[in-house]
């Protein structure tokens, strides 16, 4: 399509796009991207913008990086496709890398395309192994958008309604979500309240024995960036082993030095049985994949899942390429201390303003909650301050039940003037009557 000169090239593809692209898909901006460099997108009139979004916590290292661009380059030019019709090296190469920075022995991995497809994955492994029909899920927790995936997820009821009926055998236990339970803001009351209602449901509702797999998300994500006190996850993990079930922790948000390690799990002292990943692994490839011990792959009989896609050659020397990266520069470490002095800085505003109601996250995975007047869940704020942001020229996303949270998910290696170029128009866009 020609495009006359001066004219405001956003407006015209929107328009296009309204006309041709399924209008199903959402967006948060209304820009049309073109470029990014580091922590800037630019849009097709040049503008730039500070992205606090990194395409929902993928570009952990920052658009382009140029090591990344460069492998990537490279693989293009040597081998683009093989699928399970071959092995290939980057394929292996990357599993030994993955087995390497997993928790614990998880040694056994399976490539695939995106956060979705690796969910599913994983609980046909665990249904396979255990022969178990039943899945236990956490309330708030997102894990996609097909169809078991999709009857996995109640972070927002938009993401299910109209869809019944979804995936049978699926039992939703409770997140000890603090700053929103009617028990007041007791961490270890809300964590007991949450490990009570689970063992009620197998009293109750499902036999542990006919349950396949907890899966839950260290931190929710889409549920609003929620961290569980410490020790619910060690709590589950007993009562896991207790049943034998398969744990299998969602790091499709969290994994790549998001919070401050390599994968959150690390900072909650388990070892899953099957955790998956996806978004920060390459650098805005499409590649996920799980990850598990071989002592149950290995009864998985070959066949028994597939794909044509995942793993291709160029995604993983993407993933290489930006793991080590993400090794080299020392990012976890980076995200856990600049994460800190944002807390501090996030509380300080939240003092001055009440309709911040809480603070919180985990390394470079920060959340601020917004209320009315009565501490209610406010979508209304959080999306006036995600709309003065935009016009200041910082690209934020909200997320939470009701929209009602902002999260704060820069690049890893944000520089400490684009940490404060950031944090002053928020501040400024939360301070704005
Ligand atoms: C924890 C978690 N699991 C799974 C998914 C699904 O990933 P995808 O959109 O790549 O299918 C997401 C996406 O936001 C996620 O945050």
């Amino acid at each position: 399509m020609v495009m006359a000169k001066t004219q405001d090239k956003n407006k015209e593809f929107l328009e296009l796009d309204r006309k041709y692209v399924n209008p199903v898909l959402a967006r948060q901006a209304p820009i049309v991207a073109e470029r990014g460099e580091g922590a800037y997108l630019y849009d097709v009139n040049g503008d730039k913008y500070l992205d606090f979004t990194t395409g929902i916590a993928v570009n952990n290292i920052g658009h382009c990086h140029p090591k990344v661009v460069e492998a990537v380059r490279e693989q293009v030019g040597k081998l683009m496709h093989t699928s399970v019709c071959t092995h290939h090296v980057n394929y292996i190469e990357l599993c030994e890398k993955l087995a390497q920075i997993s928790p614990g022995a998880l040694d056994s991995v399976f490539l695939a395309n995106s956060g979705a497809e690796c969910v599913e994955g994983a609980l046909k492994l665990a249904r396979y192994v255990t022969g178990r029909p039943s899945i236990i899920n956490f309330r708030g927790g997102f894990h996609g958008r097909t169809h078991m995936a999709m009857a996995l997820t109640t972070s927002k009821i938009t993401y299910r309604d109209m869809y019944e009926p979804l995936f049978p055998s699926i039992f939703t236990a409770p997140f000890p979500y603090v700053f929103r339970s009617p028990l007041g803001n007791d961490p270890k009351k809300v964590v007991d309240s949450c490990i009570h209602e689970l063992e009620m449901l197998f009293a109750q509702i499902v036999n542990p024995k006919q349950v396949a797999a907890f899966i839950v998300e260290p931190i929710l994500g889409e549920g609003g960036y929620v961290v569980p006190p410490d020790g619910f996850f060690k709590q589950l993990r007993k009562i896991a082993d207790e049943h034998g079930i398969m744990l299998i922790m969602d790091e499709v948000q969290t994994g790549f030095g998001r919070t401050g390690k390599m994968f959150a799990t690390e900072w909650e002292g388990i070892v899953p049985d099957i955790m998956t990943m996806a978004k920060g692994i390459a650098a805005g490839m499409p590649l996920s994949g799980f990850v598990s011990r071989k002592e149950l792959t290995a009864k998985w009989d070959a066949g028994r899942h597939g794909t044509t896609f995942g793993g291709n050659p160029v995604s993983c020397a993407s993933a290489l390429a930006s793991i080590k990266v993400i090794e080299e520069e020392k990012l976890a470490e980076r995200a856990h201390t600049v994460g800190e002095d944002w807390m501090k800085r996030l509380k300080r505003i939240a003092e001055k303003h009440p309709q911040v109601v809480d603070v919180r996250g985990r390394g470079l995975m920060i959340g601020l909650e917004f209320g009315d007047e009565h501490g209610h869940p406010s979508k209304e704020w959080a999306d006036k301050v995600a709309k003065r942001c935009f016009d200041n020229k910082l690209l934020v996303l909200t997320c939470g039940y009701k929209g009602q949270v902002i999260r704060l998910i820069p690049p890893l290696n944000v520089s400490d003037r684009e940490s404060e170029e950031g944090l002053q128009i928020l501040e400024k866009a939360i301070s704005e009557k």
